[in-house]
């Protein structure tokens, strides 16, 4: 059997769809006075209504308190695919990349529906607010006509996720920021899990641009101060390193796929192989390469300009756009030599204690 094989056919389902009821250990707390607004003061306009999580200590926005029980005990299925990542780490090209090997026979259809439309980003149902998936046409009729009694505030995307019927060759594609100590401990024998990770010069760079974007976070100072944060882990998603250490130490799970952002850069058609295998997947030459060129960043940017990406509720878009550069080494035009020298300290002791080390340039 492929590494990531489903272990056994059959998927839990209660009358929604979504997660067998169950207990949730995770904690969920408003931040204490004056903290909130330290962080607007900061530059995160869009820091409002925040509560943190524990485990994690991670920021998430106040809806993830009534949702984390369903998080956490989510019916993951045996064939589903789960895309897990930090943020900015290559998440969306993951996506295009498992959507483009399991839809090979209708490769077109991205040309109509981006990727958050044809994958499941659960964690929207945390993330934004209910009235502004609401105004989201497509999603709501794909939620109607898939859980026609289901109440939308217990989840859009986790309840239209739940019921999608199952596809014998098509599995349900799953994205989510969430980090493992957020779902139940069971997680990879529920389901397959690809991980993605990235450099976290990088990554904060690209998460710096995606936080002036998106008017959840609607961030206004500068890249000093957002660095500062991230590196303290006051951003969505909690700490860097936690989240990495987390899938880190599971790398040897036979049914988690461990994947770096600068690899599939490096040597992409070897890695999309790799992936296939992981996959039970028998693909050949010619078909990793067409997935590798309809996932490219060339490709992806050009029909995200035909169909964009809805974000969230609303974006900033003198800001640029979500395909921003799709590089490795950027951080070296944005970082300062003395902020550089901070990165370096609490990368170099992140990577001794964990074990691992990224790739900061594609050269050398
Ligand atoms: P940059 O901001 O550095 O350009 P995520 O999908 O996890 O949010 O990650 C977004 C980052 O991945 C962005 O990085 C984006 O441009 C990059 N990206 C998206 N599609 C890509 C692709 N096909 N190839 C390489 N990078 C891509």
């Amino acid at each position: 059997m492929a590494k990531g094989s489903a272990a056994s056919p059959g998927h839990l389902m209660t009358e929604e769809g979504e997660g067998q009821a169950g207990g949730c250990p995770v904690r969920v707390k408003e931040l204490p006075p004056g903290e909130e607004a330290r962080l607007v003061t900061l530059g995160f306009k869009g820091y409002t209504g925040l509560v943190r999580t524990q485990p994690g200590g991670m920021l998430m926005k106040a809806r993830y308190k009534e949702m984390a029980p369903r998080f956490y005990n989510f019916a993951f299925r045996p064939d589903d695919i789960v895309v897990m990542t930090y943020p900015k780490c290559g998440t969306t090209w993951m996506q295009e990349i498992l959507w483009g090997m399991t839809h090979l026979d209708e490769l077109d259809e991205a040309d109509r529906l981006p990727i958050t439309k044809r994958t499941y980003f659960i964690d929207s149902d945390a993330l934004y607010q209910l009235e502004d998936q609401m105004k989201d046409r497509f999603l709501m009729e794909r939620f109607r006509a898939l859980c026609p009694s289901a109440r939308p505030d217990r989840g859009i995307l986790l309840q239209s996720c739940g019921a999608q019927p199952p596809h014998p060759s098509k599995p349900r594609i799953i994205k989510t920021h969430f980090p493992f100590s957020l779902y139940r401990p069971d997680l990879l024998d529920r389901c397959r899990v690809v991980y993605v990770c990235r450099n976290p010069k990088d990554a904060c760079v690209s998460y710096h641009h995606h936080c002036r974007l998106i008017n959840t976070y609607k961030f206004e100072g500068s890249f000093e101060t957002f660095a500062g944060c991230f590196m303290a882990g006051d951003v969505f998603y909690g700490r860097f390193w936690d989240h990495v250490a987390a899938a880190w130490e599971r790398r040897r799970h036979p049914r988690l796929h461990f994947v770096f952002y600068e690899d599939l850069q490096l040597r992409v058609l070897e890695q999309l192989g790799d992936l296939a295998g992981f996959l039970g997947l028998r693909l050949s030459q010619e078909q990793l390469e067409t997935v590798a060129k309809h996932a490219s960043f060339p490709q992806m940017k050009a029909r995200d300009a035909l169909t964009p990406l809805p974000l969230s509720s609303s974006t900033n878009p003198s800001v640029g756009s979500f395909f921003r550069k799709g590089t490795t080494g950027d951080w070296s035009n944005v970082v300062s030599s003395e902020l550089d020298a901070l990165m370096e300290s609490w990368v170099q002791e992140h990577e001794e204690a964990l074990g691992i080390r990224f790739k900061y340039t594609l050269s050398g």
